[in-house]
């Protein structure tokens, strides 16, 4: 079972070009950074963080949103 310390939600820099979906749907995640581009700002991880960031990764363009729970590698 995941708790809320398990989750990691992370943002690939690298593919991020700020479409801002993340940011615009999931305000309580994810803001912008100076140049638009999506910064992780929530370090609450309970169910819904999890549901949103889901949904936020799916709905990224680039594929740029990662959640995995922290005892998995990759
Ligand atoms: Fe970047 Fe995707 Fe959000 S491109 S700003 S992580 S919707």
């Amino acid at each position: 079972m995941t708790t809320e310390h398990d989750l990691v939600i992370t943002v690939d820099r690298d593919r991020c070009v700020g479409h801002g979906r993340c940011f615009d749907l999931h305000p309580q995640l994810f803001t912008s950074d100076d140049l638009g581009f999506s910064v992780v700002k929530s370090t609450l991880h309970d169910q819904s963080t999890r549901d949103a960031a889901l949904d936020a990764s799916l709905d990224c363009p680039e594929r740029a949103i990662s959640v995995r729970d922290r005892s998995t590698r990759s």
